[in-house]
């Protein structure tokens, strides 16, 4: 089991290139099934739910994988002779789930069982399987096992909705593309991330206007063809980048990323006491001390502040002069790297969805999992802050989401190793 071993106390200092979007990537790499032609994806980041996507698109026939030595993803799926994924596959991601629209657009049916990932607490699929249900799929259940049939094809339909579910709409985007007639998603997701996935289907072909806002409209076409395409950089990954340099003190360039996408997360860190600049895509950060406690912090979807920069944002926090109160409200079970956070002297009590953090003048180095992805790196970024050593195990909830996380920080100076 590798773990990655951590000496805090050290100071960030330089330059980090921020990794292609890991939710970007993985939706994109399922559309590339709607498409029977070459497809290049470039700033693709070297990451476990990448693997794990490849993996997919292999079983169902296509071709897929990185390009030696680099971030470039070739993907054909002309050859896809199956519209089947097994539950091994399906239980690897949650985003495993994106198949689902990608198949059924292409072949008209999919048989999958329910997807894996992080376990967040509750994470159901009536809304995908409701969307698809109005565009002309029937879905019978077995053994745990859903067959989704589309007799008579997709068709366009209007979908209202009851919460802007990421996932979903883009699901309902894949199902749309090549379906007959039109498909308006209303409330829909309004996540940078589903503007990247339209631009790369727009691309190859597809008529999608108005993602990234909260009305999509999705006109069907025939047909897609091949494309190359540039992932967008990793909003989640350079936050957390940020929130390790906030902790741990120092001064980062990060470069490679969007600063318009940060805007949801740059003023908390700026509300700590660091000073942020960004430059076309840079971001220039500077982490002062002491650190100052924060306003109340209460998830959203975007462009509030994101569920998945909690954990990290709150590491960052523990050690901040004064009390912080962070709100989750986008999943019921976020709060679960607060055990390893509290064991290395950090001061949070949970009620429910909400986490009051008092600030504390030292941190411990201990051992500790990764409960999950972020979570985990919310354990990274307390323990460049901690006095002594850290062991943090469970590292391949990590290696879900961040490239390399350990080569990155020790190229800024921290003291992390993974044995
Ligand atoms: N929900 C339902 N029914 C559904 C779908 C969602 O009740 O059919 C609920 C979920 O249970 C949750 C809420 O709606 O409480 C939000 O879920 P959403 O569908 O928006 O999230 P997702 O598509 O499962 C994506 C990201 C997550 C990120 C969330 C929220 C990808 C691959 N995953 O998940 O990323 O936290 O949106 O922004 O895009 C991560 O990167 O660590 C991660 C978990």
């Amino acid at each position: 089991m590798q773990k990655l071993i951590i000496n805090g106390g050290k100071k960030l200092n330089g330059e980090i290139r921020i990794q292609g979007a890991k939710n970007a990537a993985l939706p994109i790499m399922a559309a590339s099934v709607l498409c029977g032609e070459n497809i290049i994806l470039r700033n693709c980041p070297k990451i476990s739910d990448v693997y794990s996507a490849m993996r997919i698109l292999t079983y169902l026939g296509c071709k897929a994988g990185f390009e030696e030595g680099s971030g470039v993803v070739s993907l054909n799926a002309e050859s896809i002779s199956c519209s089947e994924i097994s539950d091994e596959l399906m239980r690897e991601m949650r985003s495993s789930i994106f198949f689902l629209g990608a198949v059924l657009g292409r072949t008209g049916r999919c048989r999958i069982t329910l997807p894996g990932g992080c376990d967040l607490g509750p994470r159901p699929i009536d809304m995908h399987l409701a969307a698809l249900r109005k565009m002309g799929v029937s879905i019978h259940e077995e053994y745990g096992a859903l067959d989704c049939v589309a007799e008579n094809g997709l068709h366009g339909a209007k979908i209202s909705l009851s919460f802007p579910s990421v996932g979903t709409t883009e699901n309902i985007m894949l199902a749309a593309v090549l379906a007959e007639g039109t498909t308006i998603i209303h409330n829909a997701a309004r996540e940078p991330e589903i503007a990247d996935l339209a631009e790369f289907l727009n691309r190859c072909g597809a008529k999608i206007s108005g993602a990234g806002g909260g009305k999509i409209t999705v006109s069907g076409v025939k047909k897609l063809h091949g494309c190359e395409y540039d992932i967008m950089p990793d909003r989640i990954a350079c936050a957390t980048y940020l929130a390790c340099a906030a902790s741990a003190g120092g001064e980062l360039v990060i470069t490679g990323c969007r600063p318009s996408d940060e805007e949801n997360i740059l003023p908390v860190f700026e509300q700590m006491g660091c000073i942020v600049h960004t430059v076309d895509d840079k971001i220039f950060f500077s982490a002062k001390r002491p650190l100052k406690a924060v306003a109340p912090i209460r998830t959203m979807v975007y462009p509030g502040f994101p569920t998945d920069a909690q954990a990290f944002v709150m590491a960052a926090l523990c050690k901040a002069k004064g009390t912080s109160v962070f709100v989750e409200n986008i999943f019921e079970n976020r709060y679960k790297h607060v055990g390893g956070l509290t064991r290395m002297g950090a001061d949070i009590l949970v009620e429910g969805k909400v986490a009051v953090i008092e600030g504390v003048n030292r941190l411990y180095g201990v051992k500790t999992e990764a409960p999950d992805l972020r979570g985990g790196a919310g354990l990274v970024t307390a323990a460049l802050a901690a006095e002594g050593t850290s062991e943090i195990s469970n590292v391949h909830y990590i290696d879900r989401g961040y490239e390399d996380i350990e080569k990155v920080l020790s190229s800024a100076g921290a003291d992390i190793k993974r044995i």
